[in-house]
């Protein structure tokens, strides 16, 4: 039997992903939450899900060792990777891509220092507007950058906007929507592609209900 393997992003967009995927007819034979596992089976036969922090789905898709994955469009765009389509916006872990600056704060004259953990996407952003920016490296907490002066701005997510508010910063520019996507590795949608095309085509009728 063909074995298909869908990779998962732990965190926040599982909670939301496993709903859906029952609707389509897939469901782990055993909680993922309870468990320290990292491969579960399905009532599917052919079907595996295993999970993963989000930056690294596009990783295994790409390289073909998950057929199929979830992934935030956030981290889709950072990955800049090839090797996978992008069938289906899943429509949710809904948020924005945005900068954001201390509340009040006017435009920076000298060179502009921005802490992210979105590096290529904020590098292509700024490029894009012509303006000149030191990108810093970080994996959370961006909110605290500006507070301690490590940047003068940030790139981050942002939903409620309620982390930017707590931390007396404001939104300022829109880089991109953000939603969860499906990615499907492109050699094995040939491979596979009845058991893929199958499985695209159940979570497509679920998100278009
Ligand atoms: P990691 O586990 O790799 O450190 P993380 O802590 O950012 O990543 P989550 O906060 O669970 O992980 O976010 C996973 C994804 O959920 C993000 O890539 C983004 O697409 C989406 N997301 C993040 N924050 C929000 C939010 N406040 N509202 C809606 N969606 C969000
Ligand atoms: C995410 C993101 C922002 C926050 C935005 O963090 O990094 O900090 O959500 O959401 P809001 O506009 O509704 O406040 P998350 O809560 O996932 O925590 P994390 O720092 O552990 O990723």
């Amino acid at each position: 039997m063909t074995q298909i393997t869908l990779a998962l992003t732990k965190g926040r967009i599982l909670k939301e992903t496993l709903p859906l995927l029952e609707e389509a007819g897939i469901v782990p034979t055993e909680d993922i939450f309870s468990s320290r596992k990292l491969v579960f089976p399905t009532n599917r036969p052919g079907l595996r899900l295993i999970i993963l922090r989000g930056s690294d789905v596009p990783t295994y898709v790409q390289f073909g060792a998950a057929d199929i994955g979830i992934a935030g469009k956030d981290v889709l765009l950072e990955h800049q990777g090839d090797g996978y389509y992008e069938p289906l916006d899943l429509g949710i872990a809904q948020c924005k891509l945005m900068t954001a600056v201390p509340v009040g704060s006017s435009v920076q004259k000298g060179r502009l220092r921005v802490a992210t953990k979105y590096i290529n996407v904020a590098r292509q952003f700024y490029a894009e507007q012509g303006r000149q920016a030191d990108l810093i490296k970080l994996f959370g907490a961006m909110e605290l950058a500006p507070i301690l002066d490590l940047a003068h701005e940030i790139v981050d997510i942002v939903d409620t906007g309620n982390t930017l508010r707590a931390n007396g910063l404001e939104a300022r520019d829109e880089i991109a929507d953000i939603s969860a996507r499906l990615i499907v590795n492109k050699a094995a949608m040939k491979t596979k592609f009845s058991e893929l095309q199958s499985t695209v085509d159940a979570l497509t009728r679920v998100v278009m209900k």
